[in-house]
């Protein structure tokens, strides 16, 4: 039996790095035989980032919309809000008191902070809360209160996948049982990383994204003609190696497409018309969920409901691993 598991943050709007990285993996995934899915709105890891109350109540409602209208089925998939399941920070806790300072030191995009204010000749740690520090504790309390064993996510996680794997390790060891299994990453190889509008990796931090349904397909169009390109003139032949904009068609189209596109390009087609294409492509395989997100947003009680469900799922099976854990530690006798 596979566990898999995977969330998305709840801030801003979900994009095609969202869609190719985590939500279209994750649903082929949880279609398999003998797959246990939990797929969630990370929405405590939300306010990390945002401490914009409507900011992030917004965001729950499109990522929960769009994880649904992308066809993920909640009778198959335990689909929930990680802020319904106390097991999670009474975890996180847990983990926290086995973890290395040292270990979060490392952590990415404590590191980044850090170097951005150094650079700026500020304190090290201006403007950085605990709760960016303790980022990868909640995370690994997120993968392993439900044992998961697979997390499909884009490359730009793996580093807290490795985290979650230390920190179970350090708790196996430190209470003498294999509590945890070891999770690991499960990385699109083709899709990695998807680029953005300017070339570097699509993230709501850079401001670069194409939204999934957002601006529906006039706004998904508008987008993809921003995509940077060089300056080679219609009838140049074009270089697909450096080219965001093949990247993305690439993660879209099936190897017969995707060749047939390179030797368009090759061959000289512009990047006005390759663009029209782009979007073609990506509009045929989106356009079909588009009604179904905006019958989504149009009544949030549904998707409240379908997330409450999914957290008493989701609670029946991290519920009785905490509890273990709690014996484990010493805060209750065993029975
Ligand atoms: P987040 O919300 O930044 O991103 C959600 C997922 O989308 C992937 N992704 C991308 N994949 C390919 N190309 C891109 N340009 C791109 N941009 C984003 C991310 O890799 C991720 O898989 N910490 C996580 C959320 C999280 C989580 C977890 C994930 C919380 N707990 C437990 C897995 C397991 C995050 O902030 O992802």
């Amino acid at each position: 039996h596979t566990r898999v598991l995977t969330g998305i943050t709840t801030t801003g709007t979900p994009h095609l790095g969202n869609y190719v990285g985590a939500i279209r993996p994750a649903i082929q995934a949880s279609r398999g035989a003998n797959v246990d899915a939990f797929y969630f709105m990370a929405d405590y890891h939300a306010l990390i980032k945002s401490d914009d109350a409507d900011r992030v109540e917004a965001s729950r409602l499109k990522i929960t919309a769009s994880w649904l209208a992308a066809g993920l089925d909640p009778d198959r998939v335990t689909f929930y809000r990680q802020s319904d399941i106390p097991e999670v920070p009474e975890l996180m806790w847990l983990l926290t008191c086995v973890t290395a300072k040292g270990l979060l030191n490392r952590a990415h995009a404590y590191k980044a902070a850090v170097d951005r204010n150094i650079e700026n000749q500020e304190d090290a740690d201006a403007g950085v809360t605990a709760g960016l520090y303790m980022y990868p504790v909640l995370m690994a309390a997120d993968i392993l209160a439900f044992n998961a064993n697979k997390v499909p996510v884009g490359r730009d996680q793996i580093q807290h996948i490795e985290m979650a794997r230390d920190i179970a390790q350090r708790f196996n060891h430190t209470y003498g049982r294999e509590f945890f299994v070891m999770p690991e990453a499960l990385i699109e190889e083709q899709v990695a990383t998807l680029p953005g509008l300017d070339g570097r990796k699509m993230s709501k931090s850079y401001d670069n994204t194409i939204p999934l349904f957002e601006g529906g397909a006039k706004g998904m169009r508008e987008a993809i003609m921003k995509i940077v390109t060089d300056s080679r003139a219609p009838g140049e032949p074009k270089d697909t190696e450096d080219s965001a904009l093949f990247t993305i068609y690439k993660a879209f189209a099936s190897p017969a497409e995707t060749g047939a596109f390179a030797e368009a390009l090759h061959g000289g087609l512009g990047w006005g018309e390759a663009k029209q294409v782009l979007f073609e492509r990506i509009d045929s395989e989106v356009a079909p969920m588009r009604e179904k997100y905006e019958a989504l947003m149009a009544s949030p009680g549904q998707m409240e409901d379908i997330l409450l469900a999914g957290a008493a799922k989701a609670r029946a099976i991290a519920g009785p691993l905490v509890e273990t854990l709690r014996e484990a530690v010493g805060l209750r006798s065993a029975r």
